[in-house]
């Protein structure tokens, strides 16, 4: 586009390349694109202009970039990296008026030699009109499977193009009958010409039939756009393209959607939005902002920053943990003789995407063991449920007994009464000091036992706590056992979006997470929008299209009203 830049004396609204096959979609509107859409009618615009950096000797910011449009410079200008802040939706384009005399020309040509073709009968009509060859996806066996499903009627051939083409099963006749009612039809030249982005159309309404898990995007878009804008069919045999993210720009990037489907979801019930399903996974959700997600951004550089920051949202968590803490000099090294690092608590799951749920067995016990008996080290609480942790204390005797016999090998009966009646004599004086054994366990947040520096000098291992030292423990109805409430970890954080930590393992963790700084559990330690935009940016060069971070399809919820206008705007006509 750089070097294409017109002259300033250029009059965009009259350029509607006549000698070209195809015009701008919007050229009805008087809103062509300098560029236009290439020799076989894909748009090509991306942005208004090419931003470029100043020039210091003529009195501008060496590190600012300025428009490159002249004499109408935007107001909003670029955006810091580079990027201009107009982005062009992209549009459909039309054929230009000779193009289309042309077509009407090769068409009547066509239908005449369609009619002799009928009259010869055979298939071979199909690919007479077929525009190009089908993707690997609709062309294989799995799509034959799927087809047949349906139950078209009509040879082989016929079905092949009626999976989507629905008149196709009535033959050719019916076919070019429904291309003439139509509409706009094709003798519409201005309608033709000036239609907008496409909508919902009866090909949609056939792609459903077989993906019926991706019909829609947000539940409040009040406009469904066609599948085709982004899954483009007749491109050749070979797998269908990637869908560009730049078409969620068409509403991403425009006010008056964002503002329909404001209005339109302002008063559906909150439920509506929360489509995604768990998997058995823990979700944190955010609670829905007043406007929805209806902000108004153009690309990745003007991108909303997340919301777990823009809102300074908390993890309602009632675990206690302070990683800052858990850094300080004074904590142990762990078995191996390693101090403390993140992947002693956080392991990486099997793909390496995500991290495995945190466990009090594996990634705490090592230093904060439920004992309770310093003499008897291996005796522990159960962790876990408070009635077991309460049958243990009211068996004590039983227990001590157990420990005897199993961990001391004490087998004479008289020399394990002893032991038993001697340990039980022991906890009660010094370490429960009169106290209820229960009250000691679940509620003392002041530590007892010592101290075992001696095994690693100059460390501290935790003195042995109460439940409460990590949980929120409440008083119990009479004869019950307290109640410790559950610790909720979330497996996934930023639910509208994927990530993977693969492909980040070259960056260092605290590059994304503050977590040497954080003290409470209520933190969220995730990394800013700006981080990211290091690297997913034009300028750290790698990709920051939409769907490397989103999907586009919802899948499982299906709402009544999104229901309800898919069914008005797909009906396919009785043709
Ligand atoms: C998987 C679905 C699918 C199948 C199968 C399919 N098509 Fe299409 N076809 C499409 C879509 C989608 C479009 C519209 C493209 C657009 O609007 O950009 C289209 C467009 C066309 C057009 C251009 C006219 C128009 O309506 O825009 C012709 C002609 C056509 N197809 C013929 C065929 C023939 C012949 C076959 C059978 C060999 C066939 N198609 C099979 C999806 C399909
Ligand atoms: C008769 C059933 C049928 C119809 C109609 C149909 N598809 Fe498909 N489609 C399939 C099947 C089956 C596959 C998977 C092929 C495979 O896995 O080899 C597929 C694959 C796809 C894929 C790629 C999935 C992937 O894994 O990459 C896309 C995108 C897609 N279809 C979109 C469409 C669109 C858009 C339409 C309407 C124009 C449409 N399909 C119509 C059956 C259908
Ligand atoms: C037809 C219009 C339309 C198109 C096209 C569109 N979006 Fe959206 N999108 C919306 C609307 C409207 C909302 C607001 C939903 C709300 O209020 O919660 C939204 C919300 C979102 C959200 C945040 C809400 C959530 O729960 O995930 C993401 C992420 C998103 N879109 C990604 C995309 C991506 C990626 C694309 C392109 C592949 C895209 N959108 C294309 C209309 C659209
Ligand atoms: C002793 C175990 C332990 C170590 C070591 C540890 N974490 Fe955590 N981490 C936890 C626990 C427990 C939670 C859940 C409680 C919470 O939200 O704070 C958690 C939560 C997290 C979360 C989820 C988001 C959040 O704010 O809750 C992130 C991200 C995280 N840790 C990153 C790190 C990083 C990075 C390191 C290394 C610098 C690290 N952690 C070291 C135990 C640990
Ligand atoms: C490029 C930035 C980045 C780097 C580097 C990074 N993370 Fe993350 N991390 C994230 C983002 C973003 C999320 C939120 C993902 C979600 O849960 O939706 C996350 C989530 C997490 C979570 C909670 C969700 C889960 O995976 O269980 C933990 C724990 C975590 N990171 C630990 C680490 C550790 C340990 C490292 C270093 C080995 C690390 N992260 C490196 C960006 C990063
Ligand atoms: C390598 C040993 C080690 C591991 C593993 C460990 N801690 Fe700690 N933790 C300590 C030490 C040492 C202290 C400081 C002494 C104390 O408070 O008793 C401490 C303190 C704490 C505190 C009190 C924090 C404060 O701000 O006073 C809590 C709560 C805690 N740890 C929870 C946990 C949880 C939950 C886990 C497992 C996810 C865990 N710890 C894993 C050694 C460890
Ligand atoms: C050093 C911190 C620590 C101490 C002390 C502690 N817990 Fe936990 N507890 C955890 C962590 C971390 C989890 C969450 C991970 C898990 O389920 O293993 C947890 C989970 C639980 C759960 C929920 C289990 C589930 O399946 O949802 C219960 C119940 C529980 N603890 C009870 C207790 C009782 C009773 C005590 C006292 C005898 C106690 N805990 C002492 C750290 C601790
Ligand atoms: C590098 C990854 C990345 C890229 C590229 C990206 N996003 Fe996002 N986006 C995110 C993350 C992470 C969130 C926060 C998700 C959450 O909080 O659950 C988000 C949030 C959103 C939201 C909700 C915004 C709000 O108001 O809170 C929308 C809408 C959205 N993205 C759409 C898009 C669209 C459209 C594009 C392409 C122009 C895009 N995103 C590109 C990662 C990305
Ligand atoms: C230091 C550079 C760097 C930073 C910072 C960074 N990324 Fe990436 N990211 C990459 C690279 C390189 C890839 C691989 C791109 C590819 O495969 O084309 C990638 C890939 C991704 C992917 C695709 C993952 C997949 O499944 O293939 C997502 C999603 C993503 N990044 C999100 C984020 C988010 C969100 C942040 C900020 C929290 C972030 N990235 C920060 C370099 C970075
Ligand atoms: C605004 C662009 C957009 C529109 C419109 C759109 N899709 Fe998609 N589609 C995507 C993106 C992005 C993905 C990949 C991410 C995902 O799975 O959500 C996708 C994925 C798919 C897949 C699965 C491909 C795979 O790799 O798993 C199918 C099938 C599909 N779409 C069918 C449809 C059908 C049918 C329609 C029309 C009802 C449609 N799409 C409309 C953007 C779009």
């Amino acid at each position: 586009m750089k070097d294409e830049l017109p002259a300033p004396e250029f009059d965009a609204a009259r350029y509607v390349r006549p000698t070209q096959k195809w015009i701008c979609g919007n050229a009805a509107e008087g809103k062509v694109c300098r560029i236009g859409p290439d020799a076989r009618g894909h748009c090509r615009a991306d942005f208004e202009c090419s931003p470029r950096r100043g020039i210091p000797s003529k009195d501008e910011s060496p590190d600012r970039y300025y428009c490159t449009r002249q004499p109408e410079v935007c107001d909003a200008g670029p955006l810091p990296d580079g990027t201009c802040s107009c982005s062009i939706p992209k549009c459909q384009p039309t054929r230009s008026l000779r193009s289309q005399r042309i077509l009407v020309t090769v068409f009547v040509v066509a239908l005449t030699a369609g009619v002799l073709l009928l009259l010869l009968g055979g298939d071979a009509r199909h690919s007479f009109v077929n525009p190009g060859a089908l993707s690997i996806q609709h062309s294989g066996a799995t799509f034959a499977q799927a087809r047949e499903k349906l139950g078209l009627s009509g040879s082989q051939t016929q079905q092949e193009c009626a999976a989507c083409h629905k008149p196709a099963e009535a033959g050719f006749q019916r076919w070019a009958g429904a291309a003439f009612g139509a509409n706009p039809g094709p003798f519409d030249f201005k309608r033709l010409a000036s239609a907008g982005a496409p909508e919902t159309s009866p090909i949609d309404a056939a792609c459903m039939r077989c993906h019926d898990q991706y019909r829609f995007h947000q539940p409040n878009v009040d406009r469904e756009i066609s599948c085709s804008v982004c899954h483009q069919e007749h491109h050749g045999h070979k797998p269908m393209k990637a869908p560009d993210g730049r078409n969620c720009a068409a509403c991403h990037a425009n006010e008056a959607v964002m503002e329909a489907a404001f209005q339109f979801g302002k008063d559906m019930p909150p439920e509506n939005f929360d489509y995604r399903p768990s998997l058995g996974r823990v979700q944190f959700k955010p609670p829905r902002p007043t406007r929805g997600y209806t902000k108004v951004f153009h690309s990745f550089a003007d991108h909303p920053e997340f919301q777990v920051r823009t809102n300074g949202l908390k993890d309602p968590d009632t675990l206690k943990f302070n990683h800052q803490r858990h850094f300080a000099e004074d904590i142990p090294p762990l078995n191996g003789g390693a101090k403390l690092e993140c992947a002693s608590c956080h392991q990486p799951d099997a793909a390496g995407a995500y991290h495995l749920k945190i466990s009090y067995q594996q990634h705490c016990q090592a230093c904060h063991s439920l004992q309770f008996d310093l003499e008897n080290p291996k005796l522990l609480i159960p962790h876990g449920s408070s009635e077991a942790v309460r049958s243990f204390l009211q068996s004590l005797p039983t227990q001590y007994a157990d420990y005897g016999a199993r961990v001391k090998g004490i087998t004479a009966k008289g020399e394990l009464e002893e032991f038993v009646r001697q340990s039980l004599g022991a906890i009660r004086g010094q370490i429960l000091a009169g106290e209820n054994p229960e009250d000691k366990v679940f509620f003392s947040a002041q530590g007892w036992g010592a101290r075992m520096a001696e095994d690693r000098p100059g460390t501290q291992r935790p003195l042995f706590n109460g439940c409460v030292k990590c949980h929120e423990v409440k008083p119990a109805a009479y004869a019950a056992a307290p109640a410790i409430t559950a610790p909720v970890i979330p497996d996934r954080w930023q639910i509208r979006a994927s990530f993977n930590h693969v492909r980040h393992n070259q960056i260092d963790c605290a590059k994304c997470h503050e977590a040497a700084r954080s003290r409470e559990t209520s933190d969220i330690i995730l990394p800013s929008k700006i981080v990211c935009a290091e690297c997913h940016s034009p300028r750290g060069g790698v990709t920051h299209d939409c769907s490397l971070c989103h999907g586009y399809h919802t899948r499982t919820r299906t709402t009544p009203d999104s229901l309800e206008i898919l069914r008005k705007a797909a009906a396919p006509p009785d043709n």
